[in-house]
């Protein structure tokens, strides 16, 4: 399976912040947003990753992130030249996705938690899976609509009315048609090529599986200041109890063995003197 992290956007709502920084290369606590949707693949085992970033943040990426080897990752970098709906992410990678099965995820999603969920849903995709997360405002999200049995019956964007507690987390798996898929959707009123329209297609076929995400998992959201604050602080209390970093690639790519020890080690005596490397120094010790 191929990966997506879908990075692009204006990020308005944190404006002014956002003004010349894409949002998803903010920090969160320690480290660029980014990292967290990325940290969630490679614990979902995908290595291979698309990265479709705005035209005026290209080279940022490029710069912060590299080709991926370092963590012994394949990143590709694809632009988005406008904020047309996430479901174009599949068309603006087509020529890299074709044939292969895809995992989509937005850069501004951080899960935290045991995600074995996501693994197992990986294991056990039939045609197209999604998630769903009980949320307490789930009029900001796209939701689902569960029968008794917890199967989809309706997906809407950002509903007006209170039509379920699920709101489906940016992470979208899909099998090979998903291009083919999206290239049949039209811009919807506010001109987006929506992913929930696309998720509608499987839903008419009876190929959307969902599965229910555990409050033992934390999905957290950065769409706001107050959500970036809460989710920093959130970070920060688990990793000063720990010890132990969320979303470090570094330490990552050394439990998957996506990378040899000498390799890493080479890679992170090039960092500056921070924090950051020292935690890194002190896992590579570890291993
Ligand atoms: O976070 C989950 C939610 O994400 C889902 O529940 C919704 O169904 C989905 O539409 C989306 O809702 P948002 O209100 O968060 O959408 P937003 O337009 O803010 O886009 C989410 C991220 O995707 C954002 O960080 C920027 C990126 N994006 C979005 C669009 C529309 C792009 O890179 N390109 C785009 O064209």
């Amino acid at each position: 399976m191929v990966g997506i992290v879908l990075s692009g956007g204006k990020g308005t709502r944190l404006y002014p912040s956002t003004k010349v920084i894409s949002k998803q290369l903010l920090p969160i606590f320690d480290k660029p947003m980014i990292y967290y949707p990325i940290s969630t693949l490679m614990l979902g085992g995908i290595r291979e990753i698309n990265i479709i970033t705005t035209p005026e943040d290209f080279n940022q990426y490029k710069e912060l992130l590299l080709d991926g080897s370092q963590w012994g990752l394949f990143f590709n970098y694809l632009i988005q030249e406008k904020p047309d709906g996430i479901a174009q992410a599949f068309l603006i990678a087509e020529k890299f996705i074709k044939g292969k099965k895809v995992c989509l995820i937005l850069g501004d999603n951080l899960f935290y938690g045991k995600l074995d969920f996501f693994r197992n849903a990986m294991s056990n995709l039939r045609s197209s899976t999604i998630f769903a997360y009980e949320v307490d405002n789930p009029k900001d999200y796209g939701v689902v609509v569960l029968d008794k049995n917890n199967k989809p019956i309706k997906i809407v964007e950002k509903p007006q009315e209170h039509i379920s507690k699920y709101a489906i987390p940016g992470l979208y798996l899909f099998d090979e048609r998903v291009v083919e898929y999206a290239k049949s959707l039209t811009p919807s009123e506010r001109g987006e090529l929506e992913i929930t329209d696309l998720l509608r297609i499987y839903l008419e076929n009876s190929e959307l599986d969902v599965v229910l995400v555990g409050r033992g998992v934390a999905w957290l959201d950065t769409g706001t200041p107050n959500n970036l604050v809460e989710a920093a602080l959130f970070l920060r209390a688990i990793e000063q109890r720990q010890g132990r970093k969320i979303g470090c690639l570094e330490e990552i790519a050394l439990a998957q063995g996506y990378v040899a020890k000498d390799k890493l080690f080479d890679w992170i005596s090039s960092m500056p003197n921070s924090e950051y490397k020292n935690y890194c120094l002190k896992v590579l010790d570890e291993y």
